[in-house]
């Protein structure tokens, strides 16, 4: 029995969530996955909170045209405004980046001292904040670092001006501060080694791109809506610049992307 083989979908402002898909696959090889990065309207981490959810929306009705059995948030900016407008609207279940990856920080911190960084949008939210707080936490610190984002498209990643830029933004979380540190951006991952260089060994880096994973494979598994024996395909959608997402889509993805990129125009899911 094959269960159900409807794709996933997973959206993000750009191509950074291909480090979700690529933490999807690992863990849901037999998965159908359909990826759309709005290249044309990235970065979402520095527009207001209504137009990121219209944009969240705009992105769901499309992967809902794909016959999708479950809608992954792979973006923060937009996990840190939309959750509730994208659950109320739509009937397949919602999962976003931002739960999963508070529930993992709560589960690896030893003191409860726990740091977030992400884009302005995601931090501005208060988001993270909220739920981390609300799970008990004894401290929270947060830090929106908007040039770790250029720099992971650049891939730019462990150079000095990286180094530099971790130096300066991650100040906050020195000396003892934070015991765990949420990478809260889907970019954030490229620049892992770098951020824990500077961290250090006593702040443990959590990826909500694994975390997002487990939290997808535990809902279909309640549902009942896992694919246990299918073909693991792949779609990916960009809005803008196919070329340059085939160029440093593989850098997020950890391996080639194929020829299963196509352009899509999102005129048509506007309301
Ligand atoms: N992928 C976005 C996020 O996780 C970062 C890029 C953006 O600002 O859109 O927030």
């Amino acid at each position: 029995m094959s269960g159900d083989n409807r794709p996933i979908g997973i959206f993000d402002s750009g191509i950074g969530g291909l480090t979700v898909l690529h933490a999807v696959g690992e863990l849901l090889p037999a998965e159908n996955l359909v990826y759309l990065g709005d290249t044309a309207r990235v970065p979402y981490g520095t527009k207001s909170r209504e137009t990121v959810i219209r944009y969240a929306m705009e992105d769901a009705r499309f992967l809902l045209s794909k016959n999708v059995k479950a809608v992954v948030v792979a973006c923060n900016s937009a996990a840190a405004t939309s959750m509730e407008t994208l659950r109320a609207k739509f009937d397949v279940p919602v999962i976003g980046v931002i739960e999963a990856g508070v529930e993992q920080a709560m589960n690896v911190s030893a003191q409860g001292k726990i740091g977030v960084i992400g884009t302005y949008a995601t931090i501005g939210s208060g988001r993270y904040e909220t739920l981390i707080r609300e799970r008990g936490a004894v401290s929270v610190i947060s830090q929106a670092c908007p040039l770790f984002v250029p720099l992971a498209e650049e891939g730019w990643t462990d150079n000095g001006i990286a180094m530099d830029t971790a130096q300066i933004y991650l100040r906050p979380f020195m000396d003892g501060a934070v015991d765990s540190l949420i990478l809260g951006c889907t970019h954030y991952p490229l620049l892992e080694k770098t951020i824990g260089a500077v961290c250090g060994e006593s702040v443990t880096l959590v990826n909500s791109a694994k975390a997002v994973a487990m939290r997808l494979k535990e809902t279909l598994t309640a549902g009942n809506l896992l694919c246990v024996s299918g073909e693991g395909k792949r779609a990916y959608y960009v809005t803008d610049s196919p070329e340059r997402a085939h160029a440093v889509g593989s850098r997020f993805l950890g391996e080639e992307m194929g020829d299963n990129l196509q352009l899509v125009d999102l005129m048509e899911f506007a309301e």
